[in-house]
């Protein structure tokens, strides 16, 4: 039977759930949290959440690092707030899908606790390798946060693979163990009525075969090795056979390193393993690879990125739209402007989500948050930045401003609700300091102006839902060579829309391109109240349609 697909009319909303909304007063975000503003996330057209990781967890990688699959952490409110959370989405209509983290467990997980001990089954859960001549390490790979991806373990006196943070072994998905496990947790989650999974470095599950040392990356070693490894697709594939066929519900992986020609072996609607993928291009417009090699924001690297993947999965996939997550610093201080805070940060809206796809917003992006510059380095929390900081030869004020500039953290401050104490996050001592920009940027100021970026998205996302060209139309960009301008258009059988957006601090000279009679049309969406027609105003976006 054909699969509904219903996350091809959705819009998620993703929430990290420590800096969502203390429901408690511990200064921890909860769940207690997120059940008093699931209207607040319905309000703005999202029909789905994605939660980052809520598990037990040591919180060495704020929960990407997982000591118990089946659980929810007791400082989010435990299980029980999650059947509130979960019930209550449901009765809205919504959707909820959980991060599933198996590349990798924490390595207080009772699974690595017996396989270093070498108790059975336990012992080849995880990729253990012992010392070369004179301690070498078994091979030249780097960790993804902290040094070189190997650690030795003095309770089994071997060696221990991890792609990631120290206390993020690697488990073994060679292992057939392993991924009954896998298999086991998926139906945990979907028994109790979740619909789906966002698969956290999915394509980093299955390791090339004698871990050879790799000579062609030369930063993340490693990687040429053990990205869309050997058996990444079976692997996949018996998860989909096993478990995901079973139920409707439908998956997203996350990818770092991929072209759409690739993708496709994983999402093609034919005979793909996964139903989405998060790549990496377009939220990489002003850096190399990571956010630590930054470059100069070039619109027309972004732009190639949005467009490759539009042109190239049209027919056979389906996009995930996004812009933020809690990974990468904020958007309007990466690609928009801080001075024209509001006025990018609506601009940077409509540019994405009048594409095809599933679009998703992160939490605080609905109000156009920036990035956050403390004057203290010690008040970053982030593993990758505290990393970073402590690793770089540069002076510590050139050191603390590569943090404004690249850390994860710059998403990760308490989403700002009001202008009282703590932006209204928490009554406690928040576990992470607030943007101090709370009193200008807050949900509240911004649900009593009409004009706000809060309300921008609602009506964004509103006016999306209602155009079938953005759901089923084709999409075409025009002046590709424009380092200022982003131009296109989306045209079903029924309606053409055409996206214009100034990437521009200053007044720009417009013209539709050929065959659009601007008067003919209606403009639909703006940011600017009075324009003139053929000068876009700083970060102009206007959206035309035709029928
Ligand atoms: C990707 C997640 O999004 C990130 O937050 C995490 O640190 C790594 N995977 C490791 O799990």
């Amino acid at each position: 039977m054909e699969r509904s697909r219903w996350y091809k009319d959705m819009v998620f909303y993703q929430v990290w759930c420590r800096s969502f909304r203390d429901g408690n007063g511990d200064g921890m975000g909860d769940l207690w949290g997120v059940l008093e503003k699931l209207d607040y996330i319905k309000s703005l057209g999202c029909d789905g959440i994605w939660f980052s990781p809520i598990y037990p967890s040591p919180g060495a990688d704020c929960g990407y690092d997982i000591s118990d699959y089946r659980d929810i952490a007791p400082e989010f409110g435990g299980m029980e707030a999650f059947r509130q959370v979960l019930d209550g989405a449901h009765a809205r209509g919504m959707k909820v899908i959980m991060d599933l983290v198996v590349n990798h467990t924490s390595d207080e997980h009772e699974w690595f606790q017996k396989s270093r001990r070498r108790i059975e089954p336990y012992t080849d859960y995880y990729i253990w390798r012992p010392a070369g001549e004179n301690g070498k390490l078994p091979n030249n790979w780097d960790s993804n946060f902290e040094g070189k991806a190997w650690t030795y373990d003095e309770v089994r006196g071997e060696y221990y693979l991890h792609l990631f943070a120290v206390k993020q072994p690697d488990l073994n998905m060679d292992n057939p163990k392993v991924r009954e496990e896998v298999k086991d947790i998926m139906r945990f989650w979907l028994e109790l009525g979740v619909d789906g999974f966002r698969e956290d470095v999915i394509t980093y599950i299955s390791k090339k075969e004698g871990l050879p040392d790799d000579h062609i990356f030369p930063i993340y070693k490693g990687m040429a090795h053990y990205n869309h490894g050997p058996h990444v697709h079976e692997y996949l594939a018996e998860f989909k056979r096993d478990v995901l066929d079973y139920y409707d519900c439908f998956t997203i992986a996350e990818a770092p390193l991929v072209w759409p020609k690739q993708a496709l072996r994983y999402i093609d609607e034919k005979n793909g393993q996964l139903d989405m993928m998060i790549q990496f291009q377009c939220v990489a417009a002003d850096c190399l690879f990571t956010d630590y090699i930054p470059t100069k924001f070039s619109l027309r690297k972004m732009k190639r990125a949005f467009s490759s993947w539009q042109y190239r999965l049209r027919g056979k996939s389906w996009n995930v739209l996004y812009l933020e997550n809690h990974d990468h610093p904020r958007i309007v201080s990466r690609y928009g402007s801080e001075k024209f805070q509001k006025e990018s940060a609506k601009m940077l809206a409509a540019m994405y989500l009048f594409q095809q796809g599933t679009p998703f917003v992160y939490q605080g992006q609905e109000i156009g948050m920036t990035n956050w510059r403390p004057d203290d380095p010690k008040a970053y929390r982030d593993v990758q930045s505290i990393y970073n900081y402590e690793h770089s030869k540069k002076s510590p004020q050139k050191r603390l401003e590569m943090l404004w500039r690249s850390s994860r953290d710059s998403a990760r401050t308490p989403v700002q609700w009001d202008d009282s104490e703590n932006a209204g996050f928490s009554t406690g001592t928040p576990w992470m300091a607030v943007n101090e920009n709370y009193r200008k940027i807050n949900v509240a100021q911004q649900e009593n102006d009409p004009d706000s970026v809060l309300n921008f998205y609602r009506k964004a996302i509103r006016l999306r839902k209602s155009l079938s060209c953005v759901r089923n139309g084709i999409y075409r960009e025009y002046r590709h060579w424009s380092g200022k301008l982003y131009l296109y258009s989306m045209k079903d059988k029924r309606q053409t829309i055409l996206v214009v957006c100034s990437f521009s601090d200053k007044e720009l000279p417009f013209k539709a391109p050929a065959g659009f009679i601007l008067a003919d049309g209606e403009k639909i969406l703006g940011n600017y109240r009075n324009s003139d027609e053929e000068t876009l105003n700083p970060y102009e976006c206007r959206v035309y349609l035709w029928k």
